[in-house]
């Protein structure tokens, strides 16, 4: 097991860029300041980081919509600032995934321009290209995921071209294989320059249905949910031949040895099992999204869990995911003391954890004043935009929390003065303190990172327990998600140390069973 590839025992840090650290003085995060925060990284101990999108941008949706798929954006830096992330970053042994965005590019690319340039353009073909439908109106019912069609007309060439989100990030075309040739050479760029793996944006986007037809009606949809979803995505998304072009993606990667391709897929269960593909040939992990949209039960997260492990393929590996740049943060969510559990149990689940920034000192919804929405998404669809969970990092009191000497692009937490890495680091108790101790203890145990899983039904309200184990080593996982107390059974023939609680209890042994308080959890070890 000491031999396990790095992204099956480690831990993967998020960072949104924009929001991480300024180093610059434009109230923007850059790539200086993910290298000025990497001992803090180090420190927290986690083993990878995943950068969203520093892409030339017209940042139209905030890098992704990417201009060149070979630069930096000015806005983060230069290549060799990209360069030096990557060597410090190797110097303190964390890996860097960057975020790939292959389903579309920015309306700015070379590429599309020369695309829209004329219907002979060698070009054309990279993008979708449709006439009108008899009426002039667009070619299908497809739906753009940001509101609207997902169709826009070129007025010049009396063609309309897809987007499946922003008018300005149109569609690839990746049945071309001109356009596959050019985006694996823009992986190697970036494998050349060191990246240790990438996760690819809307994955399960990249193939379009062959003839464009009409998505089905969605009879589960309802007024509150965002437009996207008054039709199935049926033939827009997820078509069998992209696991074809995931599959050639994989290849690219194998031959650079261990680095890992994650994708990024919104799928119910069986499909996302899809993405592991044939023999394995498929994303090394496709994202798994489910904590996100499962009820905040442990009955219902039992059952995920439990689904989840059976619905694997052989040798697939599993995943977690608790948030990311585009979700309500998990403390918004669960609030406070639940998003300890949800911690505790994110970094305890068998499978890769991948954790978003700010979610350690607890940032919550961070609510943003209407002169301040950036989101375009929050613009056409009020309500669903996703500024609140993308609010800087605070590093500690006084201006600006340490994120930048200006008024950050977004505005930070109200309680920012108590809410920062400086105020909670070295606090016992504390949600960061707990989150460094976790990915100590996950470390230092087999049976955390690559061990088995066990539920353990213990047919108590509102906890969650389960066992991992690796080389007869034993940990059992006991999560209150309510607020009542329980006195919980154990096993009679040995002893359990507690290995970490979300109270003070460290170090206590306990027999024949033990006291958890309401929204306590705990990590024992049978000795
Ligand atoms: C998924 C990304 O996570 C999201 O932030 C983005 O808006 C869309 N893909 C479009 O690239």
């Amino acid at each position: 097991m000491a031999e396990t590839v790095w992204w099956k025992r480690g831990t993967v840090y998020q960072i949104y860029p924009r929001s991480f650290q300024d180093t610059n003085g434009d109230g923007v995060g850059d790539l200086a300041g993910i290298a000025r925060r990497l001992d803090y990284l180090a420190w927290l101990g986690v083993d990878a980081i995943w950068i969203s999108p520093i892409y030339p941008s017209p940042m139209a949706d905030f890098g992704y919509d990417v201009a060149d798929y070979c630069g930096v954006d000015p806005l983060f830096g230069t290549l060799s600032d990209f360069d030096h992330v990557v060597a410090e970053a190797h110097r303190r042994k964390l890996k860097v995934i960057l975020d790939f965005v292959p389903n579309h590019s920015s309306i700015e690319h070379p590429w599309f321009r020369a695309a829209r340039a004329s219907r002979e353009n060698p070009r054309r073909d990279w993008y979708i290209w449709r006439d009108p439908a008899p009426d002039g109106g667009p070619p299908n019912n497809w739906l753009s995921n940001f509101g609207g069609p997902a169709w826009t007309l070129d007025p010049a060439t009396g063609q309309y071209y897809y987007h499946a989100f922003l008018r300005e990030q149109p569609d690839l075309n990746w049945r071309n294989p001109a356009v596959r040739a050019a985006m694996y050479a823009a992986l190697r760029f970036w494998l050349e320059r060191g990246v240790d793996g990438f996760r690819v944006d809307v994955i399960w986007h990249l193939i379009k249905d062959e003839a464009f037809r009409d998505n089905p009606a969605n009879p589960d949809y309802a007024a509150h949910l965002p437009e996207i979803n008054r039709f199935a995505q049926v033939y827009s998304a997820d078509r069998p031949e992209v696991l074809d072009v995931i599959g050639e993606m994989r290849a690219v990667l194998r031959d650079y040895g261990e680095r890992v391709l994650i994708g990024e897929i919104y799928l119910p269960m069986e499909r996302l099992m899809a993405y592991y593909g044939p023999d394995l040939s498929g994303a090394d992990m496709p994202f798994n999204f489910q904590l996100i949209q499962t009820p905040w039960r442990a009955d219902a997260v039992q059952a995920l869990i439990e689904n989840y492990e059976a619905a694997l393929p052989e040798g697939g590996w599993p995943n977690w995911v608790l948030g990311n740049h585009d979700q309500p943060r998990i403390a918004a969510r669960v609030g406070e003391r639940q998003a300890r559990i949800a911690a505790m149990l994110l970094l305890t689940l068998r499978g890769t954890p991948t954790l978003y920034y700010g979610d350690e000192i607890g940032l919550g919804h961070v609510p943003i004043p209407a002169g301040r929405v950036q989101d375009p998404w929050e613009r056409n669809e009020p309500g669903h935009g996703r500024d609140p969970e993308r609010t800087p990092m605070q590093w500690e009191a006084g201006p600006r929390a340490g994120f930048s000497t200006v008024e950050p692009w977004l505005p930070l937490s109200e309680d920012a003065e108590t809410r920062n890495v400086d105020a909670l680091q070295d606090v016992p108790g504390s949600m960061l303190t707990l989150y460094r101790r976790l990915l100590a203890l996950r470390r230092a145990h087999d049976a955390l990172s690559v061990g088995s899983y066990r539920s353990v039904p213990l047919g108590l309200p509102g906890l969650l327990a389960y066992e991992r184990a690796a080389d007869g080593a034993v940990l059992r996982v006991i999560l209150n998600f309510g607020e009542a107390a329980h006195t919980v059974p154990l096993p009679e023939d040995c002893g359990w140390r507690v290995l970490l609680s979300s109270v003070p209890r460290n170090g206590e042994v306990v027999r024949g069973s033990l006291d958890l308080g309401g929204a306590e959890g705990l990590i024992l070890l049978r000795v």
